[in-house]
């Protein structure tokens, strides 16, 4: 039987007695699928996976996004992305600063994102302490924490993402070298518009769906009270108790709901010190059908 602990702190728990290299029940999906809905962050110690099995995985939950812009794909399965600071005769060997700052996977997209799996292979250690941290918070909490009046005046109202915000925030990175979007990848990426509240898919409680990383403006307000607005939240948000940070052992499977927490990758490591992790990211598209 399927045994969720939760971890104590604003959001997550740990999984056990299930190997995810097997296919899942219906039944096994299901319990999954409510524990992500009610834990925002499940992650499942000690698992074997090869690609395909984690492909295989992922794809239970819905539709698996395969970025052709990404050059960092495992060979042969473009769905698994790897995240690595590694290199092979001077190339990198994946996205070496995949989300380092607060977000949301995909806010930026028509179709949103629902859960991202990520698999650890390779975790940096510092004094015997995991490096590069995976952080949490949770946008159930951070709505019921919102003032009355400030959810019954933004009841309704959208947030206008934009791709290009967080891109343009790693370029001022120290050390960054992502070069600007080009025309043709700013046409692709255009801005998009989501309700600033959800009504979550799985739990059906409101979540605040906005987040520092990719939301720009509030569409329905003068740009001055929107980014007043927007600040606000994006301070409200990240309060140390809607919060969970997770420290990597090699071999979890981490896996959260894009619809209902934001995370942030911690960069608290070297170059010399290697992480290596693989991902898959599924879409909400089983419970956003019109989005398609
Ligand atoms: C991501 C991401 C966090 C991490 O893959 O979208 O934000 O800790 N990763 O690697
Ligand atoms: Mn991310």
């Amino acid at each position: 039987m399927i045994q969720a602990t939760p971890s104590g702190q604003g959001l997550g728990a740990r999984v056990d007695n299930i190997d995810l290299s097997q296919p899942l029940s219906q039944e096994q999906y299901k319990t999954i699928e409510g524990l992500l809905g009610k834990h925002g962050v499940l992650w499942f110690s000690k698992q074997t996976l090869t690609s395909a099995q984690l492909k295989a995985f992922s794809s239970t939950f819905g539709t698996l996004e395969v970025n052709v812009a990404n050059m960092y794909q495992d060979p042969g399965i473009p769905e698994v992305m790897i995240l690595s600071n590694k290199k092979v005769d001077g190339k990198p060997l994946g996205l070496a600063d995949a989300g380092q700052d607060w977000h949301t996977d995909m806010s930026y997209s028509k179709m949103i994102a629902f859960t991202n799996v990520l698999y650890g292979l390779e975790i940096p250690h510092r004094d015997g302490k995991p490096l590069g941290n995976t952080e949490f918070s949770n946008m159930r909490a951070a709505y019921a924490a919102l003032p009355d009046e400030l959810k019954k005046k933004l009841e309704g109202m959208t947030v206008l993402h934009d791709f290009n915000k967080f891109w343009e925030n790693m370029r001022k990175q120290p050390g960054c070298t992502r070069p600007p979007l080009t025309e043709a990848q700013l046409k692709a990426k255009p801005p998009v518009s989501h309700p600033i509240f959800l009504t979550h898919p799985i739990t059906g409680e409101k979540i605040l769906y906005a987040n520092p990383g990719y939301a720009m403006r509030i569409n329905e307000l003068p740009e001055k009270e929107s980014d007043e607005i927007l600040n606000f939240l994006f301070e409200h948000q990240l309060q140390p108790q809607f919060r969970y940070r997770h420290l990597w052992t090699v071999g979890d499977v981490l896996m959260w709901d894009n619809m209902g927490t934001i995370h942030n990758a911690v960069a608290d490591y070297t170059p010399d010190e290697h992480r290596f992790i693989k991902r898959c990211q599924v879409m909400a598209d089983r419970y956003f059908p019109l989005a398609a």
